[in-house]
């Protein structure tokens, strides 16, 4: 008997867990020939004005416009995000939902850049992310800021070496320096302009631009993330050292310093000589913390950043993200399975389904009136003191083959509220309130407009 199923006339049309050679082959050349192309645009040499855009409104930090990212494997095409749009307005925190494999971390790997090329790939789409910079000279360097007189002009001092010896002119006199401006914290200034980029158009060579300074990311698990052969301090200096112009050791550790302290670490000189495997989770999970801090970014991804740890840390470091948060000024991408996270933590809530953001609002109209089926379920099947069930709720079925989704609702399998509508066109985002979309047959035009 052949070990191999059979091509026959009808597994070859219905199964789809089941692919001839020949299919695997047409698959694979036609995966190429895209990846080469998506490929090549990445690594290009291009000018600044290909991926400088604007954004549509001032408001928002990020804007996410029809985001497609795809994962070309040899089964076909995972549409892993498939036609995702949402905004992160400044200051706020924007939680993100969905169960297991709906495209949260790849939605978040998308605006890191940090995609496993050649399979993983941004397809189309925009990410605008409007960034603060350091505005530079026609040779690269940072434009540096110089203390002023009280009359205005720039005050100049003795150029010394790095012993500290005055460094002296020919003529015996000593050579004379502007002064730069430092920070409180003895950090020096630079220029600094506000520029909105399309991160789905820049080519990699660029996304130093905004990893690190602009936009960090806090990853589930720690352990994995810190390298585990150098201290903690020499980990910590070295984010500062590359994202601060002119930093010198002493500046960078120091900064370090408070780093670690500002995460509510109290012996941070101990931490700082410290290796990763010396300290707990919940301390390595504040260094991490500590270190996507250390360049004051605009915007902090968390992807579980509490999943690896226990319930009372798991506390404290949603406390601490809150209020460094407030510290900073700037805003949160908070991914979670957990929606008591999510109503203690977020401003606003994204509801993601098989690729697809299926509900967004406020916390309360998530919260207080889901409109989804979907969201419906999540919110059943999280348990709650006063239930008086001994069961938890549960979504029967599962979430759609990512390879072969239907042209139709990506939730009708599953959905008891489903109508004969629901067998046609994938729903179309209805408005319900200024702030709230739901992606659903139930819904139409009445509601979005009263
Ligand atoms: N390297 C890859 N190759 C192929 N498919 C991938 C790859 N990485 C992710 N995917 C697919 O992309 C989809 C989204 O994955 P993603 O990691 O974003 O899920 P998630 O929502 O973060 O889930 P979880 O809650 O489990 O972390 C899944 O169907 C997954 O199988
Ligand atoms: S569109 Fe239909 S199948 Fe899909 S969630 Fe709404 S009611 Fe259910
Ligand atoms: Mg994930």
């Amino acid at each position: 008997m052949s070990i191999f199923k059979k091509k026959t006339e009808n597994n070859q049309s219905s199964d789809k867990h089941y692919l001839t050679g020949k299919e695997i082959k047409e698959i694979a050349k036609a995966n190429a020939k895209v990846m080469k192309d998506l490929e090549k645009k990445k690594y290009r040499k291009c000018d600044e004005s290909e991926f400088i855009t604007s954004m549509d409104d001032d408001a928002n930090i990020l804007e996410i416009e029809d985001l497609h990212t795809y994962f070309f494997t040899d089964q076909g095409i995972v549409k892993a995000v498939n036609g995702v749009s949402f905004n992160i307005p400044k200051g706020s925190t924007v939680g993100i939902v969905g169960e297991s494999g709906c495209g949260k971390s790849v939605t978040s790997m998308s605006i890191m850049r940090l995609l496993q090329g050649p399979t993983g790939q941004i397809y189309s789409g925009s990410i605008r992310f409007k960034s603060v910079d350091y505005k530079r000279d026609e040779h690269g360097n940072p434009i540096p800021i110089y203390k002023r007189k009280p009359n205005g002009k720039i005050l100049f001092e003795d150029a010394v070496d790095k012993k500290g010896n005055v460094i002296l002119n020919k003529d015996g006199t000593p050579k004379r320096v502007p002064v730069q401006a430092t920070d409180e914290k003895g950090m020096l200034l630079f220029a600094t302009e506000e520029k909105v980029y399309d991160i789905a158009e820049m080519p990699m060579s660029e996304i130093h631009r905004l990893r690190g300074r602009q936009i960090s990311m806090i990853f589930q698990e720690p352990m994995t993330s810190l390298n585990p052969v150098f201290t903690i301090g020499n980990q910590l200096d070295e984010v500062v050292f590359i994202h601060t112009p002119g930093a010198t050791k002493e500046m960078a550790k120091k900064r370090s310093l408070e780093m670690l302290e500002l995460v509510g670490i109290a012996a941070p000189e101990r931490v700082y000589n410290s290796y990763p495997h010396e300290l707990s989770g919940g301390m390595r999970q504040r260094v991490m913390i500590s270190m996507a801090l250390a360049c004051d970014p605009r915007l902090i991804i968390a992807d579980e950043p509490t999943t690896a740890l226990d319930v009372t840390i798991q506390a404290q470091i949603l406390d601490l993200l809150r209020d460094l948060k407030e510290r900073i000024d700037g805003s949160i991408m908070l991914i979670t399975h957990d929606l008591g996270i999510i109503a203690e933590m977020a401003d606003y809530v994204v509801v993601m389904y098989a690729g697809r953001i299926i509900e967004r609002g406020t916390v309360s109209e998530i919260f207080h009136n889901p409109m989804h089926p979907y969201t419906i379920g999540l919110q059943k099947s999280k348990p709650t003191m006063d239930s008086d069930s001994d069961t938890l709720f549960n979504i029967p079925g599962n979430v759609p083959n990512p390879v072969n989704m239907p042209s139709h609702c990506f939730f009708k399998e599953r959905c008891s509220k489903c109508t004969a509508k629901c067998s046609g066109d994938y729903p179309g985002m209805i408005q319900v309130s200024p702030t709230h979309y739901v992606a659903c047959h139930l819904y139409g035009e009445e509601e979005a407009n009263g």
